[in-house]
């Protein structure tokens, strides 16, 4: 679907009422409705693997819970991607060699200012929201090995949902997400440490090949630079309002040992959690992230 036709055009109304309402239609209600048990992540089943598509074509994410708590292999989000038709990982700064990031606490890291790998909480985002345009991040699996003695829950938003509810607040706030001024994440001048550039771009823009919804968000207010105008800050207060009130399509879930989340870079949040190291409770998450979206969850399988 060219972005032409996509309900995600702002002056697409017709198209957009008919999506909204099968987008609603039987709308999953909390987190345990997002939840598959499967065997193995690495191997799924026909039934597995048409279950969890299933469930992210209605809300661009699914949560897998598996029994393979415990087991550090990182061949186990990276084979349960390939599965989707994610093969294009993208590595940022700090991930390890093989672009699957180990996120826990890491005091060199949390010690340099990256928040991911420290116990501290997380602000709402999409990932990547610093990447350039050809490196958008369109899905990303997190896979949970352990986790903390206490905290590290995560509440996830379906993007098209955020979409969905500032357009019906008020079109304008659409028009001014998708300027392609919106957001700037400036340059990142660390010292002693690579470096990327400023990146200027929207926060939802329409992928011209697939006429999908794309996310680019970050709640923190250092390091970013919002377009200095009315529109741009009114559309802001209401997406922060959408995020902090309690909207029935926030879901909160803590990932246990042998889960994880596949989903189409979902907004989410991290509430701070405590490891016991001395009981051996610490917290381990896989995270890769990808270039491609999960195959047959495209506007146009909706
Ligand atoms: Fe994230």
């Amino acid at each position: 679907m060219p972005s032409l036709d996509s309900p995600f055009a702002p002056e697409n109304t017709a198209v957009y009422v008919r999506w909204r309402q099968a987008k609603l239609q039987d709308y999953p209600v909390n987190a345990a409705a997002l939840r598959v048990e499967v065997n193995d992540p690495r191997a799924l089943s026909e039934t597995e693997q048409r279950r969890l598509v299933q469930l992210c074509r209605k809300t661009n994410m699914v949560i897998y819970a598996s029994r393979l708590g415990g087991l550090a292999d990182k061949q186990i989000p990276r084979r349960l991607g390939e599965q989707f038709g994610l093969v294009r990982l993208d590595s940022n700064l700090l991930a390890d060699e093989d672009a699957v990031t180990s996120l826990q606490v890491t005091p060199e890291k949390s010690g340099r200012g990256y928040i991911p790998y420290s116990n501290r909480r997380l602000l709402w985002h999409t990932d990547g929201y610093y990447n350039p345009p050809e490196q958008r991040v369109h899905a990303f699996v997190l896979h949970c090995v352990s986790p903390a003695a206490q905290g590290g829950e995560n509440a996830l938003l379906d993007p098209e949902i955020a979409y969905l509810t500032l357009r019906d607040e008020n079109p304008e706030y659409i028009r001014a997400f998708m300027a392609p001024d919106a957001m700037t994440i400036p340059a990142n001048t660390e010292e002693g440490g690579k470096s990327r550039p400023a990146q200027t771009g929207p926060v939802f823009s329409i992928d011209t090949a697939t006429g999908s919804l794309h996310m680019r968000y970050t709640a923190r207010t250092r390091s970013i630079e919002w377009k200095q105008d009315t529109a741009t800050r009114r559309a802001v207060q209401a997406l922060e309002q959408l995020l902090a009130g309690d909207s029935p399509y926030v879901f909160h879930y803590r990932l246990a040992a042998g889960e994880g989340l596949l989903c189409n870079n979902v907004l989410h949040n991290r509430t701070e959690f405590a490891d016991e190291v001395d009981k051996g409770m610490s917290r381990l998450i896989y995270r890769a992230r990808y270039y491609d979206r999960i195959r047959g969850t495209g506007v146009q399988d909706v």
